[in-house]
């Protein structure tokens, strides 16, 4: 449990997700801005995007999730909740308290992250620190996201993109040597990018007043510059982590992209020699869920036998901050977590795209 540093290793136990089962079309959306269904899925690779009900806030959203992950976490004592989230149920206080009260976890440290899309793995960095310096045995990090809340819905650089949902994982002490041990999270930012997407109004920068725009309170984006940065850093932060940990990107088994656009996951791909088949595109019934998309796709990926124990998994996001980052996560064997939500959805979509995967 202790390596020769006399450092805790942090080690990913279980994952779990939760997607609200509300769905917009395309052509529902279409309805409302100059928009169209082939526009949206060749330029993005959404078709549909998830939408939570009025009476699921974000915490309800990471709640579902968390309690899908503690399924498969028999043996560890969390005492540490982290939500990843800019979608918070309210400015002030974190989410990440109320999650933990849903829960009924009491007695807990519970905080959010605020770094985007990011943001999860901002949360493994934190977490794994925490357990690093013996500040907690067992973390429930959760990303997690209502973005049609943050969406102004006659903004077509937007309202196609953003979806609802969330997924966690339990990290626990362990070896750093194990499957599922987090190693270095290499996390750049840069503040000079602030706008490339922001939501203006509602900080102390420019509170909430009546004359404000209505686009104010939501999410702007620039969405043809975000795209150009996000390839170029996210291969970039790749190239940085594999090196640093000495491994051939021939070595990787699965690329798991913050889930922005379908087209920058394939270019991501190509442009660090990865197999583009090895990129995970999965957005095309959520959206891009922000802070919650890697975990979700991890999420996914697992309980449809896409990800086996022992896979060379590397990560990687670009978001708001600017801010952006990787790792390498060597897939660890998991309990089956196999939750009503992934039982509902696998019933629902028929296609299971890691069938060919044969399952340990
Ligand atoms: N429906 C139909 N047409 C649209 C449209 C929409 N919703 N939005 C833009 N267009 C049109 C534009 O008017 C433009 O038309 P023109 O060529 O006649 O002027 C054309 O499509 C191209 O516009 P552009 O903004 O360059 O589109 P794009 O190919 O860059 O796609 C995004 C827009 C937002 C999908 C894309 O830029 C993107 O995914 N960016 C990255 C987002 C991201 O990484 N976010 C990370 C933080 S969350």
């Amino acid at each position: 449990m202790v390596d020769a540093a006399g450092i805790n290793a942090a080690v990913v136990q279980s994952i779990g997700h939760h997607i609200p089962p509300g769905r917009q079309t395309n052509d529902e959306l279409a309805l409302v801005i100059d928009t169209n269904d082939e526009w949206i899925r060749t330029r993005t690779g959404v078709r549909t995007r998830s939408r939570a009900a009025a009476d699921e806030p974000t915490s309800v959203l990471a709640a579902r999730a968390g309690a899908a992950a503690l399924l498969g976490a028999a043996g560890t004592e969390i005492d540490t909740v982290v939500v990843a989230t800019t979608t918070p149920d309210m400015k002030c206080p974190a989410t990440a308290p109320l999650v933990a009260d849903d829960l009924g976890l009491t007695g807990v440290t519970a905080f959010d992250v605020n770094s985007a899309c990011t943001g999860f793995l901002a949360g493994m960095s934190v977490a794994s620190g925490l357990i690093a310096a013996g500040s907690s045995r067992g973390v429930l990090l959760i990303g997690a996201e209502k973005y049609s809340s943050s969406v102004y819905e006659l903004d077509r650089g937007t309202a196609p993109i953003f979806g609802d949902g969330a997924a966690a994982v339990v990290i626990r002490p362990g070896e750093a040597g194990e499957d599922g041990a987090i190693g270095r999270v290499h996390l750049v930012s840069d503040g000079a990018l602030r706008y490339l997407a922001h939501v203006k109004a509602g900080g102390s920068h420019h509170p909430f007043s009546a004359d404000m725009d209505p686009h104010d309170p939501y999410l702007r984006m620039d969405g043809r510059a975000l795209y150009r940065h996000a390839v170029a850093k996210m291969a970039e932060t790749c190239q940085d982590t594999l090196r640093a940990r000495g491994v051939g990107v021939d070595e990787v088994d699965m690329l798991v992209a913050h889930q922005a656009n379908a087209r920058i996951l394939k270019e991501v791909a190509g442009k660090l020699g990865v197999d583009p088949d090895k990129a995970l595109v999965d957005l095309a019934d959520i959206g891009n869920t922000a802070a919650a998309s890697i975990p979700i796709a991890l999420s996914r990926a697992h309980h449809r036998g896409g990800l086996r124990p022992g896979d060379t998994v590397l990560l990687t996001a670009f978001g708001a901050g600017a801010a952006w980052g990787s790792t390498l996560l060597r897939w660890p064997a998991m309990a089956s977590t196999a939750t009503s939500t992934a039982a509902r959805e696998l019933s629902q979509t028929g296609a299971n795209p890691f069938e060919h995967r044969s399952t340990p």
